[in-house]
């Protein structure tokens, strides 16, 4: 029998991630994602991320200089975004200047291909209000740099802890569709570039990386914590989605949105953000998961990552239409850990169809 979804079918091993659906647990290279949140910043999970699967020693501190360097080098890419690539939504703006790094399976390009998006997002963003482009500070750690060139300002301690807790928490997550994608691409030995461009291409869906900024215009929509369930029921009695709920492995609450919860707090508390929004959240996510559990008995809904993204990315500074874009920043090293795992152990990726379609005449 064929599983629609290739949902349960193991297709990799991996020493990478595993997703516990049933427990709702994550772990990352044999740390849980509450331990790894509290004590890392993006740097260091890149580190535990790649260690092994390339030649050179890799820790957080070389990675951080690394990363300096490849964004300041990557930026004079930013002056080919012309008028055709900036009227592209952000996410397909970066993946078009992404293209520009050349393809290998090396350090050095797995490296590039961290700083890539993280250059070319707040630039695409700055470039499509008419405001040039920062140029990147080789100095600062990628999450306080992002946030810099995003705004022009430097950002604040809770910021940076924020975007850092944000790229920890997406860096790496199973065989999701984009990790899929970026294997299958890395098994024929197309280089990591490619494989990147695949992942990315698959994240932009709404059903993968694409619901966030939905999840907003939903926020918007309700407006003020009474109105969340007559709201949440008109859009399920059309038929539509609530974004930022369900997942196809997790049955229980996705660690991943707690852990958000718990990062954006400092910057709401500190007065850097509207702390009502947070409030209008919970009061949404309160009366989603009560109609979710009366319309759906039978399939165990509940929120998912995409629900507090949409929160702390708001808070940071990003536009709606960016978060996407910012969740390829995180993932990325998470694809390239994949990709080369991929590499270094697999053969080539070739299931097989059934052919189910006419027969030719018999004559
Ligand atoms: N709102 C309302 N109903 C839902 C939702 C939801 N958010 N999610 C699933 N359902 C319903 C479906 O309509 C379906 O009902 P049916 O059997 O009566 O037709 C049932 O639950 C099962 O849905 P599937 O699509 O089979 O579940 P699947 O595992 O394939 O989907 C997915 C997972 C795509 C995430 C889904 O829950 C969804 O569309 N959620 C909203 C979008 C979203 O939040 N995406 C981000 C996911 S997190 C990530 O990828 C990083």
């Amino acid at each position: 029998m064929m599983k629609s979804g290739l949902e349960d079918v193991i297709a990799a091993e991996t020493k990478l991630s595993d997703v516990d659906g049933a427990a709702g647990r994550l772990i990352i290279r044999g740390v849980s994602l509450d331990d790894l949140v509290a004590t890392s910043r993006f740097e260091d999970v890149a580190a535990l991320l790649l260690d092994g699967l390339f030649d050179e020693h890799i820790d957080a501190a070389s990675i951080r200089k690394q990363l300096g360097m490849a964004r300041a080098a990557l930026f004079a890419h930013v002056e080919t975004a012309d008028a055709a690539l900036l009227a592209l939504p952000p996410v397909d703006a970066v993946r078009a200047l992404l293209a520009r790094v050349a393809d290998g399976e090396d350090f050095a390009t797995a490296i590039r291909l961290m700083a890539a998006p993280a250059v070319f997002l707040p630039a695409v963003l700055r470039l499509q209000k008419g405001e040039a482009p920062i140029r990147p500070d080789a100095s600062l750690s990628q999450s306080a740099d992002i946030l810099r060139m995003l705004t022009g300002r430097v950002p604040t301690a809770e910021q940076t802890a924020g975007l850092d807790a944000y790229l920890v928490t997406i860096s790496d997550h199973g065989l999701n569709a984009s990790t899929f994608a970026s294997r299958v691409i890395a098994s024929t030995h197309a280089g990591l570039t490619s494989s990147v461009l695949a992942a990315i291409s698959a994240l932009k869906g709404p059903l993968h990386g694409g619901a966030p900024g939905p999840v907003l215009d939903m926020l918007d929509g309700v407006g003020k914590p009474e109105n969340a369930r007559a709201w949440l029921s008109q859009a399920l009695d059309h038929g539509e989605r609530l974004m930022g709920f369900g997942h196809r492995i997790y049955r229980v609450r996705d660690p991943r949105a707690d852990a958000l919860k718990t990062a954006l707090k400092p910057i709401f508390a500190s007065g850097q953000a509207d702390a009502g929004r947070i409030a209008l959240a919970e009061a949404i996510e309160a009366a989603a998961l009560a109609l979710l559990k009366e319309r759906k008995p039978d399939r165990p809904l509940d929120v998912n990552v995409e629900y507090y993204t949409a929160l702390l990315l708001d808070a940071l500074g990003f536009p709606r239409n960016s978060f996407t874009g910012v969740f390829a920043i995180g993932r990325t090293v998470g694809w390239i850990a994949h990709a080369r795992e991929q590499t270094l152990d697999g053969r080539l990726i070739r299931p097989q169809s059934r052919y189910v379609g006419p027969l030719p005449n018999a004559a």
